[in-house]
């Protein structure tokens, strides 16, 4: 059973950080991977051609391993979520009087990308909002969200957990309805990947974007991306160099190649080497594993779980475990809460957390203790 694991981070004791959602913190060695990584710049005549490279290959491997990729090939390394998704809708076939089904109040990355496509393309964007009822919320969202998807669809493209209210959605039902009709599955796990168990091979989405600054504890403005068979023959969104077949070949790299390296390597990032990032994202995934997902999610629903019973007495709403996961949780607060005295309260415990009309979102990790909710209770019931 894990135990509180704040002393590997470098968060001020006095500091409540409940907003990983928002943005994670690194850990102390990702931290000392990054400043390694600016000291390699400045020493470039130790920079060989295999650098640019091989850190790329063991990155995409620890991804694979942590979503359980069979092929790393698969894996591509992207700058964020709006670049994966843009690779996706670039090669997505479909035509006019079609559908693409997404979750109300879907995170911008990924309806800006479907919003394009639809335009060009004459589709439907058809946008699944959370039910109003506050009783079975979860339930009828998963619902709505099933009976969305038909023979015009071409797919459904949702996270695994919603990033502003946390609302878990059933990535299984949704497969299995995207498989009858024969749409695709695209998934934004950037909300739960590193925090929550997420198995591709079990799940097969045709693909899979994720950024690395959240739950997996990496750098900001990178990311990994999955890109199933659908996606094999596609057209990248840039031409990176370093995509082609054997480019690892400095002095031929003017024999222009025709062909890409195998799979999902043509969707990567131009200068995805990264010297500073990838290695700060490598050691992330290294210590997320080490920790296991599993068990982060059981820390959490251990930690949070009295809290939230507390907090449920006090009138606010929280959704079912079955439809929530255990690290983003959504908490709809009871009228006649001051918003602004709550928000003021919690500046003055220094509590950190995301406010949204008149729900927070709190966000828990490994590096959260018990006084981080006393401290998060004792701002609320201030404001009552
Ligand atoms: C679900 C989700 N996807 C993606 C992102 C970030 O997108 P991008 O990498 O395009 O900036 C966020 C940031 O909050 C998010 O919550």
């Amino acid at each position: 059973m894990l135990t509180c694991q704040k002393h590997l981070f470098s968060l001020p004791d006095e500091i409540s950080y409940l907003n990983c959602a928002y943005m994670g913190p690194l850990p102390k060695k990702v931290e000392e991977a990054g400043l390694k990584g600016v000291s390699v710049k400045a020493l470039p005549y130790q920079v060989v051609p295999e650098d640019f490279f091989q850190p790329v290959k063991q990155l995409k491997q620890l991804f694979s391993q942590l979503v359980d990729i069979a092929d790393p090939e698969r894996v591509a390394i992207i700058p964020s979520v709006s670049y994966g998704m843009a690779n996706v809708v670039r090669n997505v076939k479909a035509e006019a009087g079609q559908n693409v089904v997404l979750v109300g109040e879907v995170f911008p990355s990924n309806y800006y990308a479907w919003r394009r496509l639809a335009d060009e393309k004459k589709l439907e964007i058809r946008l699944v909002n959370a039910p109003t009822a506050s009783k079975g919320r979860g339930a009828a969202w998963n619902e709505a969200l099933l009976q969305a998807i038909d023979g015009q669809t071409v797919a459904a493209s949702l996270p695994h957990v919603h990033w502003a209210d946390g609302t878990r959605f059933d990535l299984a039902a949704v497969r299995q309805r995207t498989r009858e009709v024969g749409a695709l599955m695209v998934v934004d796990g950037t909300q739960s990947v590193g925090a929550m168990p997420f198995d591709v091979e079990t799940l097969q989405p045709d693909a899979l974007i994720c950024a690395a600054y959240k739950w997996m504890l990496g750098p900001y403005s990178l990311g990994a991306a999955y890109y199933g068979s659908y996606f094999d023959d596609g057209s990248p969104v840039e031409e990176s160099w370093m995509n082609r077949l054997h480019s690892e070949n400095f002095q031929a790299l003017v024999n222009y190649q025709p062909a890409y390296k195998p799979s999902a390597n043509r969707y990567g990032m131009g200068e995805s080497s990264q010297f500073i990032g990838v290695p700060m994202f490598a050691t992330a995934l290294e210590m997320v594993m080490g920790w296991g997902a599993e068990n982060i999610q059981e820390y959490g629903r251990r930690l949070a779980l009295p809290w939230l019973g507390e907090l449920r007495e006090m009138g606010c709403q929280i959704e079912d475990e079955t439809f929530r996961g255990h690290h983003l949780i959504g908490v709809r607060l009871p009228e006649g809460v001051d918003l602004d005295r709550f928000k003021e309260k919690a500046i003055a415990e220094k509590v950190y957390l995301s406010f949204r009309g008149n729900a927070i979102r709190l966000s828990v990790h490994l590096y959260n203790e018990e006084k981080d909710f006393e401290r998060l209770l004792k701002a609320f019931k201030a404001s009552l």
